[in-house]
């Protein structure tokens, strides 16, 4: 099978962690780079976590670089009341070492899609602050890269940060108009798919049977999540939005897009942030990418749960 070279541009969060799980578990794709962005938690944090993740799995060798710390304008935005003060809720990780010489972000996303170009996908699970500056380093890069899929937004569902807007675009408003504007061809994974998207207890305990570090750290990030949807949002469970994106890269058949002109509002008012798409072209704008619009949710979760099964089976050996 040829594997799809796979850029994860990162805000290193306990869904974001699932999804990187969640690729690990998945021979369709080779992930080339993990950028770390700063958002569920600080970018310094977040690399720690990462390396944690693909230590707890043995798979250490894949090159995990820091990015921009702060968004292009806004000031910092973090999460912990929804991923815990590590960004992994209640998980425990070993310790990892961190090198200093590590290349950038926006340089590895530049060098890599020069490397694969043409077959290159980029997953984007967080603020678009280091795509957004790979681009403006190295324009050339829009014309390399086969897709790229973009978790964040809310089209025609209430935000999940503010009434209005997503947590990735709001964080760096300035940074997602730069990608939206930029050509690139980007499938936009909105909250009005991933909010369909509910891992429940039920299903923690159905990967608890096998007994795995991999298995009890999705147990351990995912309580903290489920608190937290639990206390703010009254729902039983946790919306799982960033493995919902990965998934896309190998099994795109899971949602029903549609091409429209998606714009973000940067007004500093209460709608900042939000994103929305021209349904009936009143804007007379081309579309700028395919939004995922509904999702065959019960597909996902059940590939979702085999694969981390799979995975933590594998982990065993
Ligand atoms: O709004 C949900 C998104 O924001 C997810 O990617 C979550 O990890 C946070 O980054
Ligand atoms: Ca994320």
């Amino acid at each position: 099978m040829k594997r799809t070279p796979l850029i994860i541009d990162t805000d290193a969060g306990i869904d974001d962690a699932l999804a990187i799980l969640l690729a690990m578990a998945s021979p369709e794709v080779d992930i080339v780079a993990i950028t770390i962005s700063s958002g569920n938690c600080s970018a310094a944090q977040g690399i720690r976590n990462v390396r944690g993740i693909l230590q707890l799995i043995g798979s250490g060798n894949i090159p995990v670089v820091k990015g921009v710390e702060v968004p292009l304008v806004q000031p910092p935005v973090f999460a912990p009341e929804t991923h815990g003060e590590t960004g992994l809720g209640y998980a425990k990780l070993p310790e990892v070492s961190i090198h200093s010489n590590q290349k950038h972000s926006v340089d590895l996303i530049i060098e890599q899609a020069f490397r694969y170009q043409g077959e290159v996908m980029i997953v984007t699970l967080g603020p678009l602050t280091n795509l957004a500056l790979a681009i403006r380093r190295e324009p050339a890069i829009i014309d390399k890269v086969k897709k790229v899929i973009i978790m964040g937004g809310a089209i025609q569902h209430g935000g999940n940060t503010t009434p209005q807007a997503e947590f990735n675009i709001y964080c760096d408003p300035h940074a997602a108009h730069i990608v939206f504007h930029s050509g690139m061809p980007i499938i936009l994974v909105p909250l009005d798919v991933t909010y369909q998207i509910i891992l429940t207890q039920n299903h923690v305990q159905r990967l608890l049977q096998v007994d795995s570090p991999v298995t009890r750290f999705v147990s351990d990030s995912t309580r903290y999540y489920m608190e937290y949807h639990k206390k703010y949002q009254q729902i039983d469970g946790c919306v799982i939005n960033d493995p919902l994106a990965l998934a896309l890269t190998f099994k795109p058949d899971l949602v029903n897009t549609r091409k429209l002109f998606v714009d973000v509002d940067l007004s500093s008012g209460v709608s900042m942030g939000k994103t929305f798409a021209d349904f009936y072209n009143f804007l007379k704008q081309k579309a700028n990418m395919s939004v995922a619009l509904n999702v065959k949710s019960r597909v996902f979760i059940d590939l979702f749960l085999d694969r981390i099964v799979k995975l933590a089976t594998r982990n065993l050996q």
